[in-house]
C-alpha cells in the first residue's frame, strides 16, 4: 500500500476519482493527506466525503513563494509519501519542492503537452482550430507543466461545442486515466529512472501511452 498525498486548488474532481479508486482497491494505496492552497473549495468538501485528512495551507498567508513552498514541503515530508499528486494544483512550485519529491511527484495537465502549458488550454485549442486536444500525466521537473510524460489521452475536438463542454469531456478522460496511472505506479509498473519513465513489461502504458478516447 503506497502513501499518497494529493494537492489541489479547487474543484477536486480528480481527487475524488483517486479516492474512489483507493476505496475500491483498484489503487493499492491510500490518500494520507489532501492539501489545498485555497480555503473553502469544493475539493475539501470531497475530501471530507471520503473521510480523508485534509488541510489548507493558504498561499496568501506567506510573504514569498519560497516561504509557502517551505511550509508545503515540510508538511508533505511529514507524511513520508510514496507519491505526491498535483490534481488541479494551480501554483508554480519552486525547485525546493520539486527536488524534495523528485521521482515521486506527478501532475495532470489538460493539454497534449508540450502543447499549451499554463492556463486556458481548452480556449487555446478551440481558438487555434485544433483537431485534437487532451490530457497529459507526467513526472514533474523544475519547469512549468514539464517533465517526462507517462501517459496522454486524446479526443477529437467538435468545433461546435463550447469551452465548458470541452472541459467536461477532458475531465472524463482525466478521471479514467489518472487512477490507472497511479495504480501502476503503486504496483511498481511505472517509475522514473533519471529523466526517463520506465515501464515494466506488464504496464499497460508502456505500449499505449497515447490513447484516443471517444468521450
Ligand atoms: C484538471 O483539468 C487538471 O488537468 C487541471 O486543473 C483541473 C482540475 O480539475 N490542472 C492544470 O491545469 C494544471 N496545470 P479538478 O479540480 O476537478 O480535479
Amino acid at each position: 500500500m503506497i502513501k499518497i498525498v494529493v494537492l489541489i486548488s479547487g474543484n477536486g474532481s480528480n481527487l475524488e476519482a483517486i479516492a474512489k479508486a483507493c476505496q475500491n482497491n483498484s489503487i493499492p494505496g491510500s490518500i494520507e493527506l489532501v492539501i489545498s492552497n485555497k480555503p473553502d473549495v469544493k475539493g475539501l468538501e470531497r475530501a471530507q466525503k471520503y473521510h480523508l485528512m485534509s488541510q489548507t495551507i493558504n498561499h496568501t498567508d506567506f510573504s514569498s513563494r519560497e516561504d509557502f513552498d517551505q511550509a508545503l514541503t515540510e508538511r508533505v515530508l511529514s507524511i513520508e509519501p510514496d507519491l505526491v499528486v498535483l490534481a488541479g494544483f494551480m501554483r508554480i512550485l519552486t525547485t525546493q519542492f520539486t527536488n524534495a519529491f523528485a521521482g515521486k511527484l506527478i501532475n495532470i495537465h489538460p493539454s497534449l503537452l508540450p502543447e499549451y502549458p499554463g492556463l486556458d488550454t481548452h480556449k487555446q485549442a478551440l481558438e487555434n482550430g485544433d483537431l485534437m486536444h487532451g490530457v497529459t500525466i507526467h513526472y514533474v521537473d523544475e519547469g512549468l507543466d514539464s517533465g517526462p510524460i507517462i501517459a496522454q489521452g486524446a479526443l477529437k475536438i467538435d468545433p461546435s461545442q463550447s469551452e465548458a463542454k470541452l472541459a467536461q469531456r477532458i475531465h472524463k478522460i482525466e478521471h479514467a486515466l489518472l487512477p490507472k496511472v497511479i495504480a501502476e505506479i503503486a504496483k511498481g509498473l511505472i517509475s522514473l529512472k533519471g529523466k526517463e519513465v520506465k515501464f515494466e513489461s506488464k504496464s499497460y502504458f508502456g505500449k499505449n501511452n497515447m490513447e484516443f478516447f471517444n468521450v
